[in-house]
């Protein structure tokens, strides 16, 4: 399998997967700039969170931490949605997860202070920049070793090694973690970000809530209870929003499991995505008076298909990549049209190669969504938004392969992932270091 290189390769991919995306060779609608509350959005173009696991033991940004990010400020996207920081210690992901506090608060002010000034300095604008707030839950692993703390157990992701009860999370820990990413929200607001993101998506903590069928008392079973935390966290954010100062989610709108492991699923329909569920979460954010919303879908360790469609990874697919997109762009889509005055950001553009900005654009035009959200793409080339901005598509020499080495290093111990294929001079060693024969 491989991404397409050009628009013959993309109708071959089409013809042979049996999906049909819109398409457009005029991509000046990713130009347009959006406003929302006070802020302006310079463009259609959003870098996906992407965390390099990569900040100080301490969490705050590190020599490649910073690289990355002024990278990403040089190649002039709209948006640039912060990498996932940790709300409380006992949440990281691994002892380099970012993880922004009062004592640290001058470093995050620093980079962000870089990435307005660079952003500015190469293409005469700023990018907003939203600050993503995370529990990392079950994939909690703050000393580097997993120590999972958990909504429910999950015969999925656990099998017949059930995770010990005393880790399954009570109501009143849950209650800790709002309070905390409240206290994370206002940080953020101090520190001089556009906005946080109240992280509910891939099955980390808030995510795997909503699927939380089974699990008794106030934050299981009813749909209620179960989406508790995100809206009242977001309930309670409103307080510290203003004009400048958004409060948003990057929320899955379906994981790919099977009720009652899944949210966005029926009893009884297997893993058949159904959005009604997303489609009350998302309207009820909106009335809160959320003004953006960034959207996706799957698990990056169980179902990377859904999540992050590839050419290359670690099982064979069940399905073509291109059904991959096209769940998740046309999920978007049938989701977001409960919510038509909200801008919504979209992911999984990686895999359509030169053509992704093609299909964005057409998108963008036929009302599907307001924002092309790209993640590895970002790191295989960091100046993508300003290729895509005045060449319609990335530089077939900077194309990211969809061949997974990113994530391949991010689940190493230790690994800080990047592009091993495009950015060699820094992650090809990095790569190595890991996976040559010794
Ligand atoms: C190395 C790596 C790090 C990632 N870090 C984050 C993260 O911090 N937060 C998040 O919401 N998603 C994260 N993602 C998921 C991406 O943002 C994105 O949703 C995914 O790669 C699919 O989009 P794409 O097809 O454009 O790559 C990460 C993905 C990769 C490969």
């Amino acid at each position: 399998m491989h991404v397409p290189k050009n628009k013959s390769d993309f109708a071959s991919l089409c013809l042979e997967s049996g999906v049909s995306l819109p398409y457009t060779a005029d991509t000046a609608v990713l130009s347009q700039k959006l406003t929302v509350k006070g802020l302006t959005i310079p463009n259609r173009i959003a870098y996906q969170a992407m965390e390099g696991c990569d900040s100080t033991f301490t969490g705050s940004p590190d020599e490649l931490t910073k690289r990355r990010y002024h990278r990403f400020a040089a190649g002039g996207p709209g948006v640039i949605w912060y990498e996932a920081t940790a709300v409380l210690p006992e949440g990281r992901a691994n002892p380099r997860q970012s993880y922004m506090r009062e004592d640290n608060l001058g470093d995050f002010k620093a980079i962000l202070e870089d990435i307005k000034s660079t952003c500015l300095h190469e293409n005469g604008y700023e990018p907003v920049v939203i600050l993503q707030l995370t529990h990392s839950g079950r994939y909690s692993k703050p000393e580097g070793t997993p120590a999972p703390l958990i909504a429910y157990n999950d015969p999925i992701f656990e099998k017949d090694k059930p995770i010990a009860a005393d880790r399954i999370v009570t109501d009143e820990y849950l209650d800790r973690v709002g309070e905390a990413l409240l206290d994370s929200a206002a940080l953020a607001k101090k520190a001089g970000f556009d906005g946080v993101d109240i992280k509910s998506c891939h099955r980390y903590l808030l995510c795997e809530l909503l699927s939380a069928f089974e699990r008794p008392g106030k934050y299981g079973g009813s749909f209620e209870n179960r989406t508790r935390l995100l809206r009242e966290t977001v309930k309670n954010a409103m307080a510290l929003a203003t004009d400048n100062f958004i409060i948003s989610t990057r929320v899955n709108l379906y994981d790919g499991f099977e009720y009652p492991y899944g949210f966005g699923v029926k009893p009884g329909c297997g893993i058949e995505p159904d959005w009604d569920e997303a489609k009350r979460l998302i309207g009820e954010l909106a009335k809160a008076g959320m003004p953006l919303m960034d959207f996706t879908m799957g698990n990056p360790y169980f179902n990377p298909h859904v999540n992050r469609p590839y050419a290359m990874g670690g099982y064979e697919p069940p399905e073509h990549p291109m059904q991959g997109v096209a769940r998740m762009l046309q999920g978007i889509r049938e989701v977001a049209s409960v919510v038509p005055d909200v801008p919504v950001i979209c992911s999984g553009l990686s895999f359509l190669g030169t053509e992704s900005a093609r299909v964005a654009a057409a998108c963008i035009n036929e009302g599907w969504f307001a924002m092309a959200g790209y993640g590895r793409a970002t790191l295989a080339n960091p100046d993508i938004a300003k290729q895509i901005l005045q060449n319609g598509q990335t530089d077939i020499d900077k194309l990211c392969m969809a061949c997974g080495k990113c994530t391949e290093i991010m689940r190493q111990p230790g690994g800080t992932p990047g592009c091993a294929v495009r950015d060699t001079e820094v992650y090809t060693p990095i790569y190595k270091s890991f996976f040559s024969k010794k």
